[in-house]
């Protein structure tokens, strides 16, 4: 008891002099009581609505893209500041980011709680620039590099249609998302928004927005032939590196840009989802995972490429079962930049896979679903996929924000409604505001076509506490 009452003590004694957060201190988001102010040469960034920051000088999280957007809203009523978010998370200035390591090899899924040069990750702080490193290695060998936000750009919104024109050099596209309001009078934030990669196949509870973005047009995906097609190729050139996820996600993230300056649209652009299936669910999980303002991320069956990882897709195929490999995936599609080809015969030499890619959304909400009944889309490796993601979600001290749920029994991009429960949990809790709501969900059916998942197998690792303080 002793113990207990002085333990107590020093602890309110340390949130006494807290008053400040420290450099890389977190200073606020949803759920969290700590202080909100930050130390001499410090700014609190809002990283997310779960987490905010204070990093070093900024006013806004740091950019390759000095000029601020020249957004026209519809109206006059757009508040003329410069807009807080940014495809870029902010990098401390000290975190090296490299975007490959020379002579790494591992044939299992590598630890995300060991920085690049091996040591350790031992707090929420360490784990802003372990993202940083992630996302900077995922960029390096698979993804392309994502530009900022451009030079200009302008939108206006009309019978539902988001008009958005980005200009950089003596380039300029136009793509107009549409959206479909629910009835009645906006909430003074504005309506939460669903953002949904080309067509929807989820159903979505009342009071929350949805938005068709087509993204196949930003960057096309009809086979190998495409690399370097559509709308994002026709502003940065057929020789950006960014794969066709990529130009996906820079086209969410401006339409987040736009929306935030449009009042007039009544979006809440704290409360922004994205989803998409199959192929999109690839991308919408590629946007959770580049995008920090998006608050919940839905992959629906994204299998390969997607929730799964390259290893574990690999070991099923070498058990027998006929899947979609990094071998494979590099010959059908443009999703993978084109450098991602010369990894994919050693798989070991990735100093990451898409537990990694999936954790980067951490401490943000995630629920991916998955499909048994399509053994092309990785089953096993989905489910050993996100359980080893879902350590760092527990490490953050939020294991209910990342939620997994995989059966069989419907087609492929049907919806069972059986999981329904599960996915209107995550829209009432992170996009509607209902806080109580229970988001433990983590389920398969164990349907892996005779292959064996043994953890151990795959991950050599434990997971530590990031994070004592719990969020949302
Ligand atoms: C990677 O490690 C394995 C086993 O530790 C070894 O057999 C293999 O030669 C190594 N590969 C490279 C490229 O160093
Ligand atoms: C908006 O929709 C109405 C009715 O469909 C149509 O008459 C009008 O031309 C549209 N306006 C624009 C700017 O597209
Ligand atoms: C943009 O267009 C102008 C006028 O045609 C030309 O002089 C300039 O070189 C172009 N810039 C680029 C980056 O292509
Ligand atoms: C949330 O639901 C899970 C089962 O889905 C249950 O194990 C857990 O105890 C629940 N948590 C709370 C706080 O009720
Ligand atoms: C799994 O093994 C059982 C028993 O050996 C066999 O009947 C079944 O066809 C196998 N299933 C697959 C998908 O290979």
């Amino acid at each position: 008891m002793q113990l207990f009452a002085a333990v107590s003590v020093a602890f309110a004694l340390l949130r006494l002099v807290q008053a400040q957060s420290p450099v890389w201190g977190q200073c606020g988001g949803i759920g969290w009581t700590g202080a909100t102010t930050c130390a001499a040469g410090t700014t609190c960034i809002t990283l997310n609505p779960y987490y905010s920051q204070c990093l070093p000088g900024a006013t806004v999280p740091t950019t390759t893209q000095p000029a601020p957007p020249t957004t026209t809203p519809p109206t006059s009523t757009a508040p003329a500041t410069s807009a807080p978010g940014s495809s870029t998370t902010a990098v401390p200035g000290a975190c090296s980011t490299p975007a490959t390591i020379s002579g790494f090899n591992n044939s299992k899924l590598p630890n995300p709680f060991l920085f690049d040069d091996n040591t350790p990750v031992r707090s929420a702080e360490d784990w802003t620039c372990r993202r940083a490193q992630i996302q900077a290695l995922i960029a390096g060998y698979e993804s392309g590099e994502l530009p900022g936000r451009p030079s200009s750009l302008t939108a206006s919104l009309s019978n539902n249609t988001l008009s958005i024109t980005a200009t950089n050099g003596n380039n300029s596209i136009t793509f107009k998302p549409t959206i479909t309001f629910p009835s009645g009078t906006p909430p003074a934030a504005g309506w939460p928004l669903l953002i949904v990669y080309d067509s929807l196949s989820i159903p979505v509870p009342s009071g929350i927005a949805t938005m068709i973005y087509g993204n196949s047009e930003m960057a096309q995906q009809n086979d190998a032939s495409s690399r370097g097609l559509g709308l994002f190729y026709n502003l940065y050139g057929q020789s950006a590196t960014a794969s066709a996820m990529t130009a996906w996600a820079w086209g969410v993230s401006r339409i987040i840009d736009v929306l935030e300056q449009m009042p007039a649209a009544h979006i809440n652009t704290q409360r922004i989802a994205v989803t998409g299936c199959s192929r999109d669910g690839k991308g919408a999980l590629m946007a959770g995972a580049l995008e920090p303002r998006i608050a919940l991320t839905i992959p629906q069956e994204s299998g390969s490429g997607g929730d799964a990882c390259w290893r574990l897709s690999l070991y099923e195929q070498d058990a027998g079962s006929v899947v979609q490999t990094a071998t494979e995936i590099v010959m059908e599609n443009v999703w993978f930049s084109a450098d991602f080809a010369d990894y994919v015969d050693d798989l070991s030499v990735l100093p990451f896979d898409h537990h990694m890619l999936a954790a980067l959304i951490a401490p943000r909400p995630m629920i991916s679903f998955e499909n048994t009944d399509y053994v092309w889309l990785s089953p096993l490796s989905s489910y050993g996929c996100m359980a080893a993601a879902h350590a760092v979600w527990d490490a953050l001290g939020v294991a209910d924000h990342h939620g997994f749920e995989q059966v069989g029994g419907h087609a492929h991009c049907a919806w069972p409604a059986s999981l329904s429960p599960q996915l209107n949990a995550f829209f009432d809790r992170f996009l509607l505001d209902q806080p109580n709501v229970n988001t433990s969900f983590f389920a398969t059916n164990g349907v892996f076509n005779n292959v064996t998942w043994t953890a151990s197998d795959w991950i050599d690792w434990s997971t530590p506490a990031l994070n004592e303080r719990r969020f949302g």
